[in-house]
């Protein structure tokens, strides 16, 4: 082991399951302010992430979007690095736990665990789909909760009452894939020994050197003082993960390493990787370098506290690895809500970053950031006021204005006035700046940096550099004040990076650290770039119909009328529905069938002609063609919208719909200048002329 003072930071590793959101971005930026505070002060760190690719849910979705898990993983990996950057996390290393350094390390700590007796096999009952021939996680069934009796509940959790489940415990359980009753089987599975960590774990979670949070130490004291069960690390396949040795032989059958035993030891494995990358410049880098030091830093959140405080600190003990620090935060919430796409409240990074950038969402979090596990609102109107008062109105302002006005009016400056008790108050106030981030309440951090830049602005005001002639008092003052923007751009480049290189580059510097806040700055001020941008909030409009796939599994003539059809369709998730359908004139039966096309699934159920009619097909029709709203890639259940707007689920009457006023332009769809869209394709009609309207 050589320099034991190697800090290594890591975010959870994100699945690479779909695109990245504002929620990860929420740790992640914590993190990178964490990482680039400790460069700042000169000390080695190394921030580390990885995409999450095994599981279930990974396995199960590549297989819908008809790719192999490998293709499908490999997509997100490179999506996720390019987001991450667009909002400038700083990861040294963003590797991936399908790979071969984590293979090895999995097995190494599997060996290395069932050497030391951690480690045992014994049968299990698992849940078993016997049609689609595959073992189900809790998640992937759905059935009533056998404690409050609500309707429809996932295996894991009850969202009625609370209660956590297993997926053996619903009433009445389905398949969630195929809705088959599914099968309890009896199967070999490996085991980890938890329970035999019990007392270590209660020692450290009271030790000073653990530093946990209070809320987390009263979890993990709730959960030690219920007995800890001994956790299953093994599934069977289908599955996508790594081949656990030598199963075969001893099971019978070939298991699978559980996702979150190789999730954590991704950490690791990208740090490996990372030394792999350096050895021709750096000799015999080793993840043991980074880890055994006992340096590390983990930020999660509150969701994953059980595997990250109970199971990954147990299997590091047993393996002989120092703990890690852990720092939990809570969820993001939109506008007070959770995060959920049908309410609109669901950002990807890509759709936030190409309306607001990134510098405004690193300040905001960063201005709500402490070191507590409490749930930061994304709420828009304070995220406006945050970004434009207070970023671009105080901080930005005097840095912009005290520049440009250097810029214009004395562009080569002297030594900065003396101003000493000023003086000795920013420099005093920067040491609590730099006190806070290092116990990441950037929240405190922001409001101290806030607190230099009133000063700024109040100095600058009483100075009145305008009114004066070229005097060498008036260059003097406004030498401080640049000597101050610099200060102030040092002291907040772990948040806004970008920001401040601009104001270092405007005084001919680069890549300043806290140990270059001073007032000794003088020379030349070059041009000044804008340096914030106001941002302008823009609201998700809300859309009267529940736009929505449906695939059309039979079309029969309707008894009682001759223009129309009687529509058997799939609406996925929403189950089948009967449509009443105008389109007996302009489709044959055989066109019909088997097609995947929009549905107003809101729609008033109502009788025509004496058929109940559950949901409205839309057709374009511009007088002499009519053409269905077809889509290719979607899956029935998924739902369209019109670009920025969300689709309200209110049910809604025939005259209501009358008013919505949808029309055709080149093949596509619109709404008031909005175009219909999804998140796999443009939706398309044929052969109807521009300005058909669709109904
Ligand atoms: O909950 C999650 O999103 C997991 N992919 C986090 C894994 S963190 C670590 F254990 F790998
Ligand atoms: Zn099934």
């Amino acid at each position: 082991m050589k320099s034991p003072s190697k800090t290594v930071i890591t975010a959870a590793l994100p699945y690479a399951n779909g695109p990245m959101h504002i929620g990860f971005l929420l740790e992640a930026i914590q993190a990178d302010i964490y990482a680039r505070v400790l460069r700042s002060l000169r000390k080695e760190v190394l921030y580390i992430c990885a995409s999450d690719m095994h599981g279930t849910p990974i396995e199960i979705n590549a297989r819908k979007a008809g790719l192999e898990p490998e293709k499908f993983v490999e997509k997100y990996w490179k999506e996720h690095q390019q987001d991450a950057a667009s909002f400038l996390i700083s990861f040294d290393n963003f590797y991936k736990t399908h790979s071969k350094e984590n293979k090895e390390l999995s097995e190494y700590f599997f060996t290395g665990l069932k050497k030391k007796k951690y480690i045992y096999i014994k049968n299990m009952d698992v849940i078993y789909c016997p049609s689609c021939q595959r073992s189900l996680p809790d998640r992937y069934i759905r059935g009533a909760c056998p404690l409050c009796g609500t309707a429809d509940q996932y295996g894991d959790i009850c969202e009625g009452c609370g209660s956590v489940l297993k997926g053996t415990d619903l009433l009445n359980p389905k398949c969630s894939i195929c809705g088959t009753t599914p099968q309890i089987k009896s199967s070999p599975h490996y085991f980890f020994k938890l329970s035999a960590f019990a007392g270590k774990l209660k020692k450290w979670i009271n030790s000073k050197r653990a530093d946990l949070q209070p809320e987390v130490r009263n979890w993990l004291k709730g959960w030690l003082d219920k007995g800890l069960e001994d956790w299953c690390i093994s599934r069977d396949a289908p599955y996508f993960g790594f081949e656990i040795p030598d199963s075969k032989k001893e099971c019978g059958e070939v298991k699978y390493f559980y996702v979150w035993l190789d999730a954590p030891i991704g950490y690791l494995s990208s740090t490996q990787n990372y030394c792999g990358k350096q050895n021709q410049k750096q000799k015999n880098c080793a993840w043991e370098d980074y880890w055994k030091g006992g340096k590390a830093q983990h930020f999660i959140g509150k969701d994953i506290s059980y595997f990250h405080f109970l199971f990954w600190p147990a299997m590091l003990m047993a393996m002989g690895i120092p703990l890690p620090k852990l720092t939990v935060h809570g969820f993001i919430t939109v506008n007070g809500q959770k995060m959920s796409k049908s309410r609109g409240t669901f950002f990807t990074a890509k759709e936030f970053h190409k309306l607001y950038g990134a510098e405004a969402l690193r300040f905001y979090y960063a201005s709500h950031l402490q070191r507590k596990v409490v749930d930061v609102d994304l709420n828009f109107d304070e995220f406006a006021a945050v970004v434009n008062n207070v970023l671009v109105g105080k901080l930005g302002n005097f840095c912009y204005r005290s520049l440009t006005f250097a810029e214009k009016n004395y562009p080569l400056l002297p030594a900065a006035a003396e101003n000493k008790a000023l003086t000795k108050k920013v420099l005093s106030l920067s040491e609590k700046i730099k006190k806070n981030y290092l116990a990441q309440d950037y929240h405190a951090a922001m409001k101290n940096i806030l607190v230099v830049a009133d000063l700024g602005n109040a100095y600058f005001q009483k100075a009145e550099p305008w009114k004066s002639k070229d005097d060498e008092k008036t260059k003097k003052a406004v030498s401080w004040c640049i000597n101050l923007a610099r200060n102030l751009a040092i002291l907040i480049n772990p948040v806004l990076p970008e920001f401040s290189a601009k104001v270092f580059s405007v005084l001919g510097e680069k890549n300043l650290v806290f140990s270059d806040i001073n007032f000794r700055w003088k020379g030349k001020v070059h041009k000044v770039p804008l340096l914030v941008n106001k941002v302008e909030i823009v609201r998700k409009e809300s859309f009267p119909l529940q736009l929505t796939v449906g695939k059309i599994l039979e079309v029969k003539d309707h008894s009682n009328a001759d223009s129309l059809y009687l529509l058997s369709v799939d609406l996925g998730k929403l189950g089948k529905r009967q449509v009443v359908a105008g389109l007996k004139k302009h489709f044959s039966k055989d066109l019909l069938q088997g097609r995947k096309a929009i549905f107003v699934a809101n729609m008033k159920p109502a009788k025509l002609r004496g058929e109940m009619s559950e949901a409205m097909i839309l057709a374009a029709d511009d007088g002499a063609h009519v053409s269905i709203l077809e889509v290719q890639k979607l899956d029935p259940g998924e739902e369209v919208h019109f670009e920025g707007t969300e689709n309200v689920h209110a049910e809604i009457t025939f005259d209501e719909f009358l008013k919505v006023n949808m029309t055709v332009q080149a093949g596509k769809v619109f709404y008031a200048g909005k175009k219909l869209i999804s998140s796999l394709e443009e939706v398309r009609v044929h052969t109807v002329n521009d300005g058909a309207k669709v109904r």
